[in-house]
C-alpha cells in the first residue's frame, strides 16, 4: 500500500517538511540494519485521535534500544510528547506512527558504540494491515519454511529493524505460494508468531498465544486481548499440528486494543 504522506517529520526534535527528512546513504543502520522501532496506531475519537498505549510503546522502543546497545538522546517523556505533537501537527483524525532509533552517520564498521543515535517519527493515516477484506472474510495462512530467528541468534524480544528480514521472507515467501500470510515456527519446531503480528489459537474457550521463550518480541498489550474477544488468554507453547483447524485459530493485529482477523485456511507443508 502507498505511502499515504502527510506535512511533517519529527526527526531529532524539530519537525521537518515530509520531503525533507532524509538521511546520508552511509547512515550505519542502513548498512548493519542496528535501528530499533515501533508500530503505534491512533484513532478517532469525539475530542480527536487518541494513542492506543502510547508510553508503553515508547517505552518498548527505549528497551529494544537498550538490547541493542543504543543510548537514546531523548527520554521516554520527550518521545510521548514529540509524537503527540506530531499528530497535532498533522491534523489526521487516525494514523499509523512509526517511531524509529537508528544510528547516524558518523562512523562506519561493526562497532554500534560510535555511531550517533537518531530517532525520528513519521504519522500516515494507513488502512487495515492485511486490508479490509481481510477482516471480513479472513486470511489463508502458510507455515513458513523460515524459522524465527532465535534468541541466541539475535535479541528477538526487541523490535530491531534488522530482525525484520527474517519477517520479511517469510511473507514474500508465503506470498508467492499464494497465501496472505505466514506463521513462524521457531527453532525447536514450536509455533512463534505472524511476520508482524502475534497469534492466538483458541482451545477449550481459552485463548492461548506463544510465550516470550518461543522468540517473540515483548508484547505489552497481550492483557488488552483477552477482553476484546471475551475469553481468557494464556501463554503457552504451541506445536505446529496445534493451530490446524483454521476455525481454531486467530490472528492479530490490534487495533483499538484488537483487530481480530479470522484465519480460513492453513497450509502446514513446509515447502
Ligand atoms: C513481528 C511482530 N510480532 C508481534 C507484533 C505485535 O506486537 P504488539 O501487539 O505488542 O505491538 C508485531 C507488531 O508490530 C510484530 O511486528
Amino acid at each position: 500500500m502507498p505511502i499515504d504522506k502527510t506535512a511533517k517529520i519529527w526527526m531529532d526534535g524539530k519537525l521537518v517538511d515530509w520531503d525533507d527528512a532524509r538521511i546520508h546513504v552511509l547512515t550505519h543502520t542502513l548498512h548493519y540494519g542496528s535501528g530499533v522501532f515501533e508500530g503505534i496506531r491512533a484513532y478517532p475519537t469525539a475530542s480527536g485521535p487518541a494513542v492506543f498505549r502510547l508510553t508503553d510503546h515508547m517505552r518498548r522502543l527505549l528497551q529494544s534500544a537498550h538490547f541493542f546497545m543504543m543510548e537514546v538522546p531523548f527520554t521516554l517523556q520527550e518521545l510521548v510528547d514529540a509524537t503527540k505533537e506530531t499528530i497535532r501537527v498533522n491534523q489526521v483524525e487516525s494514523c499509523y506512527i512509526r517511531p524509529i532509533a537508528f544510528l547516524g552517520y558518523g562512523e562506519m564498521g561493526l562497532n554500534p558504540l560510535l555511531s550517533p543515535v537518531n530517532v525520528s517519527i513519521a504519522v500516515w493515516p494507513w488502512g487495515t494491515y492485511l486490508g479490509d477484506e481481510a477482516l471480513k472474510h479472513g486470511v489463508r495462512m502458510k507455515v513458513s519454511s523460515w524459522r524465527r530467528m532465535d534468541p541466541n541468534v539475535n535479541p528477538v524480544a526487541a523490535k530491531g529493524t534488522g530482525i525484520y528480514i527474517n519477517s520479511s521472507l517469510a511473507k514474500v515467501e508465503a506470498l508467492h505460494a499464494g497465501y496472505d500470510e505466514a506463521i513462524l515456527l521457531n527453532t525447536h519446531g514450536f509455533v512463534a508468531e505472524c511476520t508482524g503480528e502475534n497469534i492466538f489459537v483458541v482451545k477449550d474457550g481459552t485463548l492461548v498465544t506463544p510465550p516470550l521463550s518461543s522468540g517473540v518480541p515483548h508484547r505489552h498489550r497481550r492483557r488488552d486481548r483477552p477482553d476484546a474477544v471475551g475469553r481468557r488468554s494464556r501463554d503457552r507453547r504451541a506445536r505446529r499440528d496445534h493451530p490446524q483447524d483454521p476455525g481454531d485459530l486467530l490472528r492479530n493485529r490490534p487495533r483499538r486494543g484488537a483487530a481480530i482477523q479470522r484465519v480460513v485456511g492453513i497450509c502446514p507443508r513446509m515447502t
